[in-house]
């Protein structure tokens, strides 16, 4: 089957559906592919590039979608103004589409997919099941409009990020403010912090805290209690009273920090109103509001969808192209994306994509097929949400801890009461020497105990290898047995010594290499 791939005509769109890597791939796959003549250079992939790995390069856009029986596009077909088509026409009956669709917010385009007799696979409904991961092209592309959204707030933030002591005066650190610890939201956190910055993030699902937690930021937390999970792994929609809580954390937080970037959403539903004119009024002059829900009416109340406004002294940004911002990088990832699903579609690597149904995965993705309106899918059986019962989500209450039998303290001072008395009569029956060696030996458990405890687990491994290099009291006793008269036990003390030294050296190499893995890489 041969894959077509036109220019994105959108105004604006930068994103290329394949790169040249990607497109040789499809190649080994059994496919032969045609690129429309400079689609790929707005994303910085010359046509010679697609040429070196053995595409075929097409003036011609009518003909490029005519030969297709799969056509791979990154936005949804739109009318060609300079063809004087919709690209739907230029689709060959029968043929395969597979790109963004957003069929809930285009039921005109549904239709007409339906009447030209294709079928479509929409990326934006690929269901969120652990196996279909790597066909995610949503989180694909909000995983760079978080980091985006990071770099447009330091473009228009007119500090560092990060906090320095100068000799030209003391620098306080920025402060960010990340609502809704999605995947945009997560990556905006890890960019935020890496450049330095305190960063705080709040979200209505209570299970993101601990993914805040490991990326460096604090979690905020509403005052009220209500469990945000809805279905999907999707958030629901809150209760008055939550809501009422959160514009409460929210104000304070705005009035302290430098930056929010906000991500909150619910699928299908528009974007909720999180920061109020008056929040916005109450922030510090030259604060920066980074909006990447702006294209479903944006979290704040101020937002202009695309573009870069300045309201009460902050800086809005409402772009909705993060992604095409990026565009040698998200069409990276997301032909890869598109490379999985025809990885899924042709597992005989025979060139032919058939669409199997029986798939929950494909299913999901698929809205039209042969003509057929098959949008919506049944939801997934997977939902990483707990279970909605009588039309609300169960609260988890955690189970109530068991009463010991006996009280702490007293089992306690029983512990303390038992080992005294057993030392006691080990004093009495065992030579001196012991003692003295014994309680050497119960010190050393005590300070290596103490020692051990206050240090984060995560580095363990790396301690005790380095403990155990600098432990190696055999490496001592070696050292003494070397001059002994006996050839058995120099020959022993030998043995001893290169052993302790290969203990010793790797001891020390595997903390370095463990150590390693906790630095930034160059
Ligand atoms: P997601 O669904 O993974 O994350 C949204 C997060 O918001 C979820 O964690 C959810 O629990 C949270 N949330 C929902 N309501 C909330 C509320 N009232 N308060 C606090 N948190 C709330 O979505 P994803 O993929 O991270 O995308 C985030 C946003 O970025 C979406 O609006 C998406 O359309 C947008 N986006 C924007 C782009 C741009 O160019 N501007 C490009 C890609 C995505």
């Amino acid at each position: 089957m041969r894959i077509g791939i036109p220019q994105e005509i959108h105004a604006g769109e930068r994103r290329v559906a394949t790169t040249p890597e990607v497109a040789s791939k499809l190649i080994k796959l059994g496919f032969s592919v045609s690129l429309q003549k400079g689609a790929g250079i707005a994303a910085d992939f010359s046509d010679e590039a697609y040429r070196e790995f053995g595409v075929e390069i097409v003036d011609d856009p009518r003909s490029l979608w005519a030969s297709a029986d799969i056509v791979l596009k990154v936005r949804a077909p739109e009318q060609r103004p300079e063809l004087a088509c919709h690209e739907i026409d230029l689709l060959r009956e029968g043929a395969l589409l597979i790109s963004f669709l957003w069929p809930a917010q285009n039921p005109d385009l549904m239709e007409r997919l339906a009447a030209r007799r294709v079928t479509a696979l929409a990326m934006d409904s690929v269901p969120r099941i652990s196996r279909a991961q790597k066909l995610d092209a949503l989180s694909s592309m909000a995983n760079i409009a978080g980091y985006r959204a990071v770099i447009e707030a330091a473009q228009h933030f007119g500090r560092f990020f990060t906090g320095q002591v100068t000799a030209a005066g003391k620098v306080p650190p920025a402060k960010v403010f990340v609502i809704g610890a999605g995947v945009a939201g997560l990556a905006a956190i890890g960019a935020a912090n890496g450049l330095g910055a305190i960063v705080r993030a709040m979200d209505t699902r209570p299970e993101v805290k601990d993914q805040v937690k490991s990326l460096g930021a604090d979690f905020v937390e509403v005052n009220y209690e209500e469990e945000g999970g809805g279905v999907g792994g999707y958030a629901k929609v809150m209760s008055e009273g939550y809501q009422k809580a959160q514009r409460d954390t929210t104000a304070k937080q705005c009035m302290e920090v430098d930056i929010v970037i906000t991500t909150a959403l619910i699928p299908g539903k528009p974007a909720p109103k999180l920061i109020s004119a008056g929040m916005v009024e109450a922030m510090q002059d030259g604060s920066v509001i980074v909006d990447l829900a702006a294209e479903q009416g944006g979290n704040c109340e101020l937002t202009v969808p695309g573009q870069v406004v300045m309201r009460h002294g902050v800086t809005i940004v409402g772009y909705t192209d993060m992604p095409s911002r990026m565009a040698r990088q998200s069409s990276q990832l997301y032909s890869t994306n598109l490379l999985r699903v025809l990885e899924e579609l042709c597992v005989n690597k025979d060139g032919i994509a058939i669409v199997n149904m029986d798939d929950e995965m494909i299913r999901g993705a698929t809205v039209v097929k042969e003509g057929m309106i098959t949008w919506p899918s049944p939801a997934p059986k997977l939902s990483g949400a707990p279970p909605v019962v009588n039309g609300a989500a169960p609260v988890f209450t955690p189970p109530a801890p068991k009463k010991p039998l006996i009280p702490a303290a007293i089992s306690n001072a029983l512990l303390f009461a038992v080992l005294g008395a057993a030392l006691f009569a080990l004093g009495n029956v065992a030579p001196a020497a012991f003692m003295s060696h014994f309680m050497v030996f119960v010190l050393a458990c005590f300070v290596g105990y103490m020692v051990i405890w206050n240090v984060t687990p995560a580095l363990h491994t790396p301690l005790m290898s380095v403990t155990n290099a600098i432990s190696s009291i055999i490496a001592i006793g070696a050292l003494i047995q070397v001059a002994a008269p006996s050839v058995i036990m120099k020959l022993l003390a030998g043995v001893a010594l290169a052993l302790t030294t290969v203990n010793m050296a790797g001891g020390f190499a595997v903390t370095q290499r463990m150590l390693r893995m906790f630095r930034r890489s160059e």
